[in-house]
């Protein structure tokens, strides 16, 4: 299965679900990554896996519907059937919906509906919850609102955000790298 990996940051998620694929966990390959930070660490990332990168500038285009359509048209060279959002910090426009309806899949790290949006490790340390946790869910028109695929629950490390993030991100890892496997390999005996 073709897919694309949207990242705006560091890409720990994108090296997680890149090692799956080359210990053969996940049937897949990565045909691109998709940023909108050209100096994110995913692209070192990807850079180092030999996977292309398709970096743009928001700002230097009119409209989302501009810079998506280059993106859907960098991903049907490609033929990417799938887009795996991991931390890319915007939000999907229609153009990229309806050119991949049902096959757009984001990971979160909340227990959704609860803490959508910016900085959701924050918000649930404020609120001074004492489960977080993380979601995988389809992506629809809204900011993480779409139907949820998997959840998994983390416990937060009082008064220590770093220690919580670090517990999070093992979970997302492991959560993910399942999620798509049950997604794109719905066949497999493994899991
Ligand atoms: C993850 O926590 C993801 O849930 C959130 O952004 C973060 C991305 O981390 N949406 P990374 O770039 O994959 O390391």
């Amino acid at each position: 299965t073709k897919v694309a990996v949207f990242a705006s940051g560091s890409g720990s998620n994108f090296q997680a679900i890149q090692e799956a694929i080359e210990n053969g966990e996940l049937d897949a390959k990565i045909e691109l990554v998709i940023t909108d930070k050209p100096n994110a660490y995913v692209v070192t990332r990807a850079e180092n896996f030999g996977v292309p990168v398709f970096a743009f500038s928001a700002k230097s285009y009119e409209s989302k519907a501009a810079y998506e359509a280059e993106i859907v048209q960098a991903l049907r060279n490609k033929e990417v059937e799938w887009i795996i959002l991991a931390g890319y910090m915007r939000l999907i426009g229609n153009t990229l919906l309806s050119a991949y309806p049902n096959r757009i899949v984001n990971i979160h790290p909340s227990l959704l509906p609860s803490f959508p949006g910016k900085d959701a490790i924050g918000q649930a340390m404020e609120h001074g919850v004492k489960i977080t946790g993380v979601t995988v869910h389809f992506v629809d028109e809204g900011m993480d609102t779409g139907p949820i695929l998997a959840q998994a629950a983390v416990e937060v490390v009082e008064g220590n955000r770093e220690a919580t993030e670090e517990r999070i991100h093992t979970v997302e890892h492991e959560l993910y790298k399942k999620s798509l496997i049950q997604l794109l390999n719905p066949t497999s005996k493994l899991h």
